[in-house]
């Protein structure tokens, strides 16, 4: 008998043949996502949930859930997702790394020169017919070549910012719980140093953390404070690391210069503070959004429920523990 799947919300066309031909499918062609009422009465039954980082997977929905076997999600993080909870009872949590990696490297470092050199108060300062004259100090901004750049998190996604910044010849800062091999500090050209550090003198700060209890407003008032009033923050992981509220201050009292935003602590909202800021460049969550990225990652979300269901190790699974409690 096949597997029964559903998948949550739209995704590429790819991934729906692959999953079609392998099982019986419940797809939710839609890009508004199912109530958590609707999702818990069409999961009924169901082996595999496909679903996204707007779906969110709790203790509760996995309880009524029974016949649930594994959840890929199509992304990379997965704070969506209660991991302790799955892997408790069983429940196989797959993602869809790598393939994002380099896409997000490029609007993280998009939104480095974009907050940096004022883009967006540009392009809208000219929209608006305000453009009357050349003026030598008309949004006059900050060099991005030969800056320092610190990186916060140097997983797949920093080192990807931080190979982007030697192309700028910035200096490379680094703060992670994880310190990397002498090897690869070396190949990057990047030091080391305690997050203080970082913020005192990077000129760009860039996060690239998950989100975890510990990350959760990893930067807050006290960590604004303590960077340079021309430094520029940059966020493309997720909006909780950052305390919203605090950046929205920060940004309207001149304690920092700019900020560049792809996340935000309540999607779809954005703090009403930040709105008004015209220092701050903010964009709809679209770090990985090329088309092939976001298809590939929808193809390897298919391939992962594909390797669970039929009895193998998913190529990306976040909680490897739970195959030794397989429900
Ligand atoms: C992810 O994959 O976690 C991103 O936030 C969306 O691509």
């Amino acid at each position: 008998m096949q597997s029964k799947v559903l998948v949550s919300k739209h995704i590429y066309r790819e991934a729906v043949d692959f999953l079609e031909t392998r099982f019986e499918l419940d797809y939710h062609d839609s890009d508004e996502s199912l109530a958590p009422a609707a999702l818990e009465a069409r999961l009924a039954g169901k082996q595999g949930l496909v679903c996204q980082l707007t779906d969110k997977i709790t203790p509760e929905l996995m309880d009524a859930a029974p016949a649930l076997k594994v959840v890929s999600n199509v992304a990379v993080g997965f704070d969506n997702i209660d991991i302790p909870a799955a892997t408790a009872r069983g429940l196989i949590v797959t993602n869809t790394p790598g393939v994002l990696t380099d896409t997000t490297a490029d609007l993280a470092f998009a939104l480095i020169l974009g907050a940096g050199r004022r883009l967006g108060e540009a392009e809208r300062y000219l929209r608006a017919g305000k453009y009357k004259q050349w003026r030598i100090d008309l949004l006059t901004g900050w060099d991005i070549w030969g800056a320092t750049l610190g990186i916060i998190g140097l997983g797949r996604i920093g080192q990807a910012v931080a190979r982007r910044g030697r192309g700028f010849n910035m200096r490379l800062l680094y703060n992670d719980p994880v310190r990397q091999s002498p090897e690869v500090e070396a190949e990057l050209g990047i030091a080391y140093v305690s997050k203080r550090e970082l913020l005192a003198q990077a000129d760009f700060v860039t996060l690239h953390c998950a989100l975890t209890l510990q990350t959760r407003h990893l930067i807050a008032a006290a960590d604004l404070q303590a960077m340079k009033p021309t430094a520029v923050l940059v966020n493309t992981s997720r909006g909780p690391v950052v305390d919203e509220a605090a950046l929205g201050e920060a940004l309207a009292s001149g304690v920092i210069a700019a900020a560049g935003l792809d996340v935000f602590e309540e999607e779809p909202k954005v703090h009403p503070r930040l709105l008004e800021c015209e220092n701050a460049l903010i964009l709809p969550h679209i770090a990985s959004a090329s088309v092939a990225t976001r298809a590939r990652m929808c193809t390897i979300a298919a391939e992962n429920m594909a390797a669970g269901l039929q009895g193998g190790r998913p190529p990306h699974i976040v909680n490897p523990a739970a195959l030794d409690r397989s429900r």
